[in-house]
């Protein structure tokens, strides 16, 4: 019988995990669940006995791979699947997918709710601003980019984006301003919502350059991946605007530094939070597990990442 491992260190609401068993015990296959764990040996060791395995952010590298000599299938309950080694999974003969979209509204509205937050002081008491009027850039223009486009134009923000995947033309239908580069676009928003994936290329990407393009009451909202932000060129940025401010969903390496001198110009999540709704972890969560039955049943290869 064909074991699937749900491995979550932030687990799903108790209602996917329900959804998520239902899907796979119907199916004739066995569901094991290792959650909250503390190391990263607990999950080479639940790796060992898995056929698939349903993972969040949780760091399936080569150990884990190699580890689970019975693995067919890892499929990242989710959009970025960075925390994959994809070459060992490649090598091993291992598909690697993610549920793309599925809990892009969940990210979408965190954004709004910490620009919210961070544009009325933190609800201290003292006087803050609106988003109604100003204008929001979009960095890269997916999934969570669409919801946010949408959901900004309900606040009555002016809204642009940049990104070389997606047409112009798809942009406007959408009401956003398309721009042709990230200067351009930088340098049109008071808000950036950063969105682009985790990958060589993109790693430290957002420097000084590009930050100081934007306008006086510049705030950047990283609901992406931290590791995408050049942190020497975020210091500098606070240190040389003393507008700017900085909303991360989780914070970055240098998040004490950040607290310590410019305690009312940033905001920044204890825990990745960007999907954590119960009707995130639904979506994605049984999607994820759909995609695995049908994998061993069909050999349906939909939303593979490694090919
Ligand atoms: C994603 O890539 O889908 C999001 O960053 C959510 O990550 P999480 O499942 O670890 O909350």
């Amino acid at each position: 019988m064909k074991t699937v491992l749900i491995a979550t260190d932030k687990p799903f609401a108790k209602v996917a995990v329900d959804g998520i068993r239902e899907i796979v015990e119907n199916a004739g296959f066995e569901l094991k669940l290792l959650e909250k764990y503390t190391t990263h040996s607990e999950l080479v060791e639940a790796a060992k006995s898995a056929h698939a395995l349903i993972i969040r952010s949780d760091n399936v590298d080569r150990e884990v791979i190699e580890a689970g000599s019975n693995l067919e299938i890892i499929v990242r309950a989710g959009a970025g699947y960075d925390n994959i080694d994809l070459a060992a999974a490649t090598e091993k003969n291992i598909v690697a997918m993610n549920t793309p979209g599925q809990n892009s509204n969940a990210v979408a509205e965190l954004v709004f709710g910490m620009m919210v937050y961070v544009s009325r002081s933190g609800f201290n008491g003292t006087s803050g601003t609106e988003l109604r009027g100003k204008s929001l850039g979009i960095h890269a223009y997916g999934n969570v980019g669409k919801y946010v486009a949408k959901i900004g134009k309900g606040f009555g923000m002016d809204i642009y984006a940049f990104d070389p995947f997606v047409k112009a033309e798809e942009m406007e239908k959408d009401g956003v301003i398309p721009v042709n580069n990230v200067d351009d676009l930088y340098s049109k928003s008071q808000f950036i919502s950063l969105h682009i994936p985790a990958t060589a290329q993109t790693k430290n990407s957002i420097g000084f350059e590009i930050l100081s393009k934007m306008p006086k009451g510049a705030t950047l909202v990283n609901t992406a991946r931290k590791e995408v932000i050049d942190e020497e060129a975020l210091l500098k940025m606070f240190k040389e605007r003393p507008d700017f401010k900085y909303i991360s969903d989780i914070a970055p390496g240098c998040s004490e530094e950040i607290k310590t001198n410019y305690e009312n110009r940033c905001f920044f999540t204890p825990k990745k939070m960007g999907a954590q709704t119960s009707e995130a972890n639904i979506n994605a969560g049984l999607a994820a597990a759909k995609q695995i039955v049908n994998f061993f049943k069909t050999g349906d290869k939909t939303y593979q990442v490694n090919k």
